[in-house]
């Protein structure tokens, strides 16, 4: 079997087997962990573990582009267990502060370690020695550990792309020790922000009873009786390839584009956007609120603005993502019962995922931009629309709870749960002066030109490898 120096493992593959169309047809997987990690494989050659979405099927490894592809089979109980259940009902929820109720099953936590496991094996038999190996995401905590059992040689990174809840949260978990173990057996364990490093060295001090110097956490072995390796835990912010957004959103057809789907919404004064997975930790419901009550006030003329919510499918066996649907879709039938003429509608809801270039037009036509989450690991949204902003124009509305406020601090930044406060600062947004709506924004491109995501990949990878280096030269 072919082996490679560097390896991704993450849950889902950078591509999905879509099952519905004929034949079935591979598209681009959900979310910003995708979105981030790509980029990185065009500049390291190498393999990426995780499964193909689909139920019940097994697949061969193939190339893609210039990646090896290594899936990994989930049954359909599997599905339900440790990617419905454990990943999405228990540690979603519980990292995301409990905004709806984490559930904890036993079984749930069995097929975790079970799907866990397999992971790390696949990722061990592709590696090659010495071979860096990038374990991503919480559906995967205990890989790093079960992967230095297998192969002491490797330099192992994790990196969290959602928050690491306090401890006062993170205590409820009946598998916290053993998750804590999981994450340590990496050389370099990476997250959004600060705050999140430091309540991980938090919980390790308090619960495993183990010292922190700075970021370094000395790990021993698992009988206790030697110093295995050390960790460290530190802040490594997300990002985009801000360069490949802002030459995309330059293309004529795109800008064309933009100005088209302007002139189908009726041309209005004011055009909003918000676009997100269709999850509770979005905030969806909170903005909707704050932009009828402005219609319902008269802050806002019927006519003079809309609202289009481009919510991606996601998660949708679950109950509280069910919910979350349904109270969306109730809001927005409100909205435009009460607000929409023939010749005006209120809001724009799309319940389906667009590609990547009608984004970047979706980015470029919106005047004002809703990033409203209630918690947010980093929301990459917020900054795509900066990189697709070439015009230097376009207001970004960002949630204090997003990762990205920390480096997007010209954004009109907002406590999403004060509705008052977020309607005075749409409305902020909205009659923003032209000058003042320009220096915001290229403060901010200015920002995302340096910290794009290749900066992210060769800090973190570059932070490991010295790592490992010094480990092996003192070992
Ligand atoms: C977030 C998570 C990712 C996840 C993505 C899509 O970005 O951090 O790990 O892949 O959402 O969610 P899904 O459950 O469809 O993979």
């Amino acid at each position: 079997d072919e082996t490679f120096d560097f390896v991704v493992i993450a849950n889902r593959l950078p591509v999905d087997r879509d099952m519905s169309t004929e034949p079935p047809t591979w598209r681009t997987s959900p979310g910003g962990l995708v979105t981030a990690v790509a980029p990185v494989m065009q500049q390291n050659r190498g393999a990426w573990v995780g499964w193909a979405g689909a139920t019940d099927q097994e697949f061969d490894p193939f190339d893609l582009d210039d990646m090896h592809l290594v899936p990994v089979p989930l049954s359909s109980e599997e599905i339900v267990r440790y990617y419905e259940g454990f990943s999405n009902a228990t540690l979603w929820p519980l990292y995301h502060d409990l905004i709806v109720h984490p559930e904890y099953h036993r079984t749930w936590w069995d097929d975790y370690v079970r799907v866990n496991e397999r992971f790390a094996e696949r990722a061990a038999r592709v590696a090659s020695p010495g071979a860096t190996v990038w374990v991503h995401d919480y559906q995967l905590q205990l890989v790093p550990a079960l992967l230095r059992e297998a192969r002491p040689d490797l330099a192992i990174g994790f990196f969290n792309h959602i928050p690491f809840p306090g401890w006062e949260l993170f205590a409820q978990l009946p598998w916290r020790s053993q998750v804590l173990e999981g994450l340590l057996g990496a050389d370099l364990i990476g997250f959004q922000r600060a705050a999140d490093a430091a309540n991980f060295r938090r919980a390790v001090r308090i619960n495993l009873n183990r010292s922190t110097k700075d970021t370094a956490i000395t790990v021993p072995t698992a009988d206790g009786e030697r110093e295995s390796h050390v960790a460290h835990a530190r802040a490594f912010p997300i990002s985009i390839d801000t360069e490949e957004l802002d030459q995309l959103a330059r293309e004529e057809r795109i800008v064309a584009r933009a100005r088209e789907i302007r002139s189908e919404l009726g041309d209005p004064d004011v055009l909003m956007l918000g676009v997100d997975r269709l999850d509770y930790t979005k905030g969806i419901r909170h903005r909707i609120k704050a932009f009828g009550e402005l219609l319902n006030d008269g802050s806002i003329l019927p006519g003079e603005a809309t609202l289009v919510q481009i919510a991606t499918p996601s998660r949708e066996r679950i109950e509280q993502y069910r919910q979350i649907r349904d109270d969306v879709e109730l809001a927005v039938g409100r909205i435009n019962g009460e607000h929409s003429t023939l010749d005006h509608q209120a809001v724009h809801y799309f319940h389906h995922s667009y590609p990547r270039d009608e984004m970047a037009a979706y980015y470029l036509a919106a005047d004002v931009m809703l990033v409203t989450a209630l918690r947010d690991g980093m929301n990459l949204v917020a900054k795509e629309y900066v990189a697709c902003r070439t015009d230097d124009d376009g207001v970004l509305v960002l949630s204090e709870f997003a990762g990205a406020a920390e480096q997007l601090t010209q954004a009109v930044t907002v406590n999403p749960y004060d509705i008052s406060g977020l309607k005075a600062r749409i409305l902020m947004a909205v009659r923003m002066p032209d000058a003042e709506r320009r220096r915001r924004m290229r403060a901010m491109r200015r920002k995302l030109r340096t910290e794009d995501v290749r900066r992210w990949s060769a800090d973190f990878l570059g932070t490991l490898r010295g790592l490992a280096a010094a480990r092996q030269g003192t070992a």
